[in-house]
């Protein structure tokens, strides 16, 4: 496999969600080249055990190898909780997953020691996120909720009003989360669509972790280390895979990313096993 520092990052997600990462990618290393696979055909993987979101994730990191990149991003944090481990023993690149850096960033944010964390029902139950939390700094108590029905809500653009504060008051102040968190983990990819309605429900003495930065940094931090990092103006290219026909990951994903997506190729995954 040969890669250079002038190959694209490859990134992948179930479907739209993990552009919020690719946005926070982009402004961060805008010269990198970069390819996303969106797994359309097959999300959400949230529900889905850790078995089969495995399968897919490595099937996913197959097409990206074939696009010869030289980093792959596991922007999904439910890929990135239960994954990482088979991505890292498969590939011969480095992996970035988005948890250690979302979790980094809320043990060094945190004042009162209790920290709260939100994801899909799949990320919750596999206990990356504590795990990774205990790694990083002994003590800290950690309170979490799996809030499933906040990807819908992001992808049908519902991040405002009623019905998102309702779902939202739910589940972070009738919901699991123990009293006296001041550090809130957005643990999943459409989290950040409905941070201001997060934000409103907790209160403004909780501060809000977006991993999507962190991970950039992360990503910024590795290709360094490399002596990977792209340097030229020139050449910088964008390249969308989806599994399913493209039409709504290319009209939800604007308002993921942050602008519009001229155009997205429809592949297959090669499922083993
Ligand atoms: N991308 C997923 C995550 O961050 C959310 C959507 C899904 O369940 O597939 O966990």
């Amino acid at each position: 496999m040969r890669f250079d520092r002038h190959s694209p990052i490859g990134v992948f997600d179930s479907g739209v969600g993990g552009l919020t990462v690719l946005k926070a990618l982009i402004e961060r290393l805008p010269l990198e080249s970069t390819v996303y696979l969106g797994d359309t055909a097959r999300v959400p993987y949230g529900t889905k055990s850790g078995e089969v979101v495995t399968k897919y994730s490595l099937a996913n990191a197959d097409v990206l190898l074939e696009y010869g990149v030289k980093l792959l991003v596991v922007a999904c944090n439910t890929a990135s909780a239960v994954a990482l481990p088979a991505l890292r023993e498969a590939l011969p690149i480095p992996v970035v997953g988005v948890i250690a850096p979302g979790a980094a960033l809320a043990a060094h944010t945190t004042k009162t020691g209790k920290i709260a964390v939100i994801g899909t029902p799949g990320t919750i139950a596999s206990g990356a996120y504590q795990e990774a939390l205990a790694s990083i700094r002994t003590g800290l108590e950690v309170h979490t909720q799996a809030c499933p029905l906040f990807v819908p809500l992001a992808e049908e653009g519902w991040t405002e009003g009623q019905v998102p504060s309702l779902v939202a008051e739910q589940y972070l102040t009738r919901g699991l989360l123990g009293p006296g968190f001041d550090t809130l983990v957005l643990g999943c990819t459409h989290y950040p669509l409905l941070s201001d309605v997060i934000q409103r429900v907790v209160g403004p003495g909780v501060t809000l972790v977006d991993s999507a930065r962190a991970t950039a940094d992360r990503v910024a931090e590795v290709l360094n280390e490399r002596d990977l990092l792209k340097k030229e103006r020139l050449a910088t290219e964008r390249h969308y895979l989806v599994t399913d026909t493209p039409n709504r990951f290319i009209e939800v994903g604007a308002r993921f990313l942050g602008h519009s997506i001229s155009g997205a190729r429809q592949i297959d995954l090669k499922l083993k096993g």
